[in-house]
C-alpha cells in the first residue's frame, strides 16, 4: 500500500459520500448525533424503547466509576423482546432465520412463530433438567439453529449463557465452564466443515473430566457420528426437548440481570470472563443494528457471517436483529464449502441485502479473485459492514467495487466482547467514508485520543482509544473478578475506559484505529494472547522457555511467531527439529485451539532480554516481521537478537 494511493483515493472522497438516493432512505438523520449531545442518558432512555418492557424503567444511569447500572428498576424478558413480541404483534410468519447448512442444498426456513415455539420447548427442556434463574450454562455448538434456540432458551429462564467458540479444544473448554461454575453443557454430537463431521462431543466429556459440578448436557444430534454416552448425565436433545410443550410462560427479570458471559483473552494466560446484563445490552445492540446497518424490518435480509461463539454472533446475528424483528441469514459453513463461489451463491439465492464480516474473510475471498463475485448477481446488497480487525484500505476497496458494486456504503465498525455493542462506526446516508477508517463515535458515545499522560491529541496525531462516558452495553465486570477489572481498563487513564487500541485522528479529525497496543494478537478477528500461547507452549516437556509475538500477515492480519529454547541434551540438539516443530503447533492446537497455533516456531538457543530479565517482545517482533532493529542497548547480550534474526531466514515458515 503506497501512501500515494491512499491519497488518491481520499481525493476522490466525494466519492464515499452517502448518495443522495441512499440517504433519502437511510434510517438516521444528522441531527441524532446532536439530539443525543443535548442529553446522552435521556438519548439512550429514549433507544431503550425499543425493547419490550414488563415494567418500563424510570432510572436511566447509576455511575459508580467503573460499575455501571442502567434501566436497573425496569424488568424484561430477554427472549420475549427476541420472540415472543414480533408473534404477539402478529409478525409470527415473518422469517426469522434462513438457516443454509454447510452442504449445498440443504436449508431450514424459520419463522418468528417456529422460533418461539422451540424456545418454549427448549426452555421448557431446561427447567426439567433443573436449570433455574441466577445459574450459568455453557454453551458448545456448531452454527445450527438449535444454538440460537439454546441461548434464547436459557435466557428466558434468567440463567446466564457462557458461549464458548466450537473450534476451542476441552482444555479451553474446561478453564471457562470451571471459571464461571457453569453446571449444564449444551453441546452437538459434532459439526460439519466442508462436508465432513468433526466429533464435538468427545471434547466435552474430555473437558467434563475435570469439572464435576456439571449436571446435565444436552446433546443436539447433527452428525450422527458415534459418541461416548454417560448415563444420567447426557441427554439427546431429540429425547427431552421434542416432547415438551411449545408453550412456556416467561417470568420477568430485572434490566442487570446477567445475559452473557463471554471469554476473551487478556494479556494474561487466564482468559477473562467479560458479562454482559440485559436491559442495556439488548438496548444498544438494537439500536446500534437499526442506526448503523440502516435496517428495515420489513425488506431487509441480513446476514451476519460470524460465528456465535463470538461477540458479534451474540450481538448481530442473536440479539440486536431479534430484537429489531428482522429476517436474517445463518450459515453453517466455511466461505468455502461447496465451491469458493458459496457466499455469492448465497447472496444471490437469498437476495441478502445487508453483509457484516471480518477484513481477513475479505482478503481470503479477495485472493480467490474478483471473477467469483463479478459472475453472480449480488444487486440486493445495498449494505457493507467489518469488524474485527483495521482493515487495510486495499480490502475496502475491494469489497466497495467486487461486492458492494461501487454502490453500497462500507461501515467498518469498530468495537469489542467488552463494549457488548459496536462504539464507532459510520453512520450510512450521513458519513462520508474513508477506506480504512472507522470515522467517529456513534450518538451518544463519547470517545477520545489520548497521549501517554490522558492528554486529548490533536488532528494529525496519534495515541491511545479511551471512552469517556459510561454506555448501556458496557461490560459490567470480569466474571468473579472486580479487582482486574478496575486494573485492566480503569487505571491506565483515571476516570475513562481504556480499551487497549491505538488510534489516529486524521486532520480532518476522523478516527482511524490502528490495531493492539498490548500483548493481545488479533489472528483472523480472534483475540489471543501472546502469555496464552507462551504458556501452552511452556507446558510442553521439551521447552525450557518462549516468547510469542504477532507479525503481520497478509491474509490473517496477524499471525503468530513464537521463539522457543529447548530443554535438550547436546545429542538431541543435533537432530532434525522440523518434527518437534510440528509437534509443539500441534500441542498448542490442543490446548488452546486450532486458531492459535503458530504461523512459525523458531527454536533459539536463547531469548533476548533486557537487564531485569524481561523478555523483549518489540525486537522479537521487528525480527519477525524482518525490520531492521531498533534500540538494543538495554539488552543484556544484543547478539542474541542478531543470532535469531539469522535464524529466522534460514527457517521456512510452514503453513
Ligand atoms: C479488538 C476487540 C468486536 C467484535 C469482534 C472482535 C479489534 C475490532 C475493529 C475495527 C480496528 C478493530 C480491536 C479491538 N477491532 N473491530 N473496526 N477496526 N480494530 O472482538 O475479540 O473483543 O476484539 O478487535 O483491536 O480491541 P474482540
Amino acid at each position: 500500500m503506497t501512501e500515494a494511493k491512499l491519497e488518491a483515493w481520499l481525493d476522490e472522497r466525494r466519492a464515499f459520500a452517502p448518495s443522495a438516493e441512499f440517504a433519502a432512505q437511510a434510517n438516521a438523520q444528522s441531527s441524532i448525533y446532536e439530539e443525543a449531545d443535548r442529553d446522552f442518558e435521556a438519548w439512550w432512555r429514549s433507544e431503550a424503547n425499543r425493547l419490550h418492557w414488563d415494567t418500563p424503567p424510570t432510572k436511566t444511569l447509576e455511575w459508580d466509576l467503573p460499575f455501571a447500572k442502567w434501566f436497573s428498576d425496569g424488568t424484561l424478558n430477554a427472549s420475549v423482546t427476541c420472540v415472543d413480541r414480533h408473534v404477539n404483534e402478529g409478525r409470527g410468519d415473518k422469517v426469522a432465520y434462513y438457516w443454509v447448512a454447510d452442504a449445498e442444498g440443504e436449508m431450514r426456513t424459520i419463522t418468528y412463530a417456529q422460533l418461539r415455539a422451540m424456545v418454549c420447548q427448549a426452555a421448557n427442556a431446561l427447567t426439567e433438567l433443573g436449570v433455574k434463574e441466577g445459574d450459568r450454562v455453557a454453551i458448545y455448538m456448531p452454527m445450527i439453529p438449535e444454538a440460537v434456540v439454546a441461548m434464547l432458551a436459557v435466557a428466558r429462564l434468567g440463567a446466564a449463557h457462557s458461549v464458548v467458540f466450537a473450534g476451542f479444544s476441552a482444555d479451553a473448554l474446561s478453564s471457562r465452564i470451571l471459571d464461571s461454575d457453569c453446571q449444564y453443557v449444551i453441546t452437538a454430537d459434532g459439526a460439519f466443515r466442508r462436508g465432513a463431521a468433526s466429533p464435538l462431543k468427545s471434547a466435552v466429556d474430555e473437558a467434563l473430566q475435570s469439572c464435576p459440578n456439571v449436571k446435565a448436557v444436552l446433546v443436539v444430534q447433527r452428525t450422527g457420528g458415534d459418541v461416548h454416552w454417560v448415563e444420567g448425565r447426557d441427554y439427546w436433545w431429540h429425547d427431552v426437548v421434542d416432547r415438551q410443550s411449545d408453550q412456556h410462560e416467561a417470568k420477568s427479570f430485572p434490566a442487570e440481570q446477567t445475559l452473557v458471559i463471554m471469554y476473551t483473552s487478556g494479556t494474561t494466560a487466564k482468559p477473562k470472563g467479560i458479562f454482559h446484563t440485559t436491559g442495556g445490552y439488548l438496548t444498544q445492540a438494537a439500536s446500534t443494528h437499526h442506526y448503523v446497518f440502516d435496517v428495515k424490518r420489513d425488506t431487509d435480509i441480513c446476514w451476519t457471517a460470524a460465528d456465535i461463539g463470538w461477540i458479534t454472533g451474540h450481538s448481530y446475528i442473536v440479539y440486536g436483529p431479534l430484537v429489531n424483528g428482522v429476517t436474517q441469514v445463518m450459515y453453517e459453513g466455511l466461505p468455502d464449502s461447496g465451491g469458493r463461489d458459496r457466499w455469492w451463491k448465497i447472496i444471490e439465492e437469498l437476495k441478502v441485502t445487508i453483509l457484516y464480516t471480518a477484513p481477513t474473510t475479505i482478503r481470503t475471498l479477495m485472493k480467490w479473485g474478483p471473477e467469483l463475485p463479478d459472475s453472480h448477481d449480488l444487486s440486493s446488497l445495498r449494505l457493507l459492514g467489518t469488524v474485527g480487525e483495521p482493515i487495510n484500505p486495499e480490502a475496502w476497496m475491494w469489497y466497495r467495487q467486487h461486492v458492494g458494486g461501487n454502490r453500497c456504503p462500507i461501515v467498518d465498525t469498530w468495537w469489542q466482547t467488552e463494549t457488548g455493542a459496536i462504539l464507532v462506526s459510520p453512520l450510512p446516508g450521513i458519513t462520508a467514508t474513508k477506506p480504512g477508517a472507522a470515522m467517529h463515535a456513534l450518538p451518544g458515545i463519547y470517545v477520545d485520543v489520548v497521549d501517554n499522560d490522558g492528554k486529548s491529541v490533536g488532528n494529525g496525531e496519534g495515541g491511545y482509544l479511551v471512552v469517556t462516558k459510561p454506555w448501556p452495553a458496557m461490560t459490567r465486570g470480569i466474571y468473579g473478578d472486580p479487582e482486574r477489572f478496575k486494573e485492566t481498563y480503569w487505571k491506565r487513564f483515571p476516570g475513562v475506559y481504556f480499551a487497549g487500541d491505538g488510534a489516529k485522528r486524521d486532520e480532518d479529525g476522523d478516527l482511524w484505529l490502528l490495531g493492539r497496543i498490548d500483548d493481545v494478537m488479533n489472528i483472523s478477528g480472534h483475540r489471543l494472547s501472546t502469555t496464552e500461547v507462551e504458556h501452552a507452549l511452556v507446558g510442553h516437556p521439551a521447552v525450557a522457555e518462549a516468547a510469542v509475538v504477532g507479525a503481520s500477515d497478509e491474509t490473517t492480519g496477524q499471525a503468530i511467531v513464537a521463539f522457543v529454547t529447548l530443554k535438550l541434551s547436546a545429542e538431541d540438539a543435533n537432530k532434525d527439529q522440523a518434527p518437534l516443530i510440528e509437534e509443539l503447533r500441534q500441542h498448542v492446537a490442543k490446548v488452546i485451539s486450532p486458531i492459535a497455533k503458530p504461523r512459525q516456531i523458531i527454536l533459539t538457543p536463547d531469548l533476548p532480554k533486557t537487564r531485569s530479565g524481561k523478555i523483549m517482545r518489540r525486537l522479537l517482533r521487528d525480527v519477525a516481521e524482518n525490520r531492521s532493529l531498533g534500540d538494543v542497548t538495554t539488552l543484556t547480550d544484543p547478539t542474541v537478537v542478531n543470532m535469531i534474526a539469522g535464524l529466522m531466514t534460514t527457517s521456512s515458515s510452514e503453513e
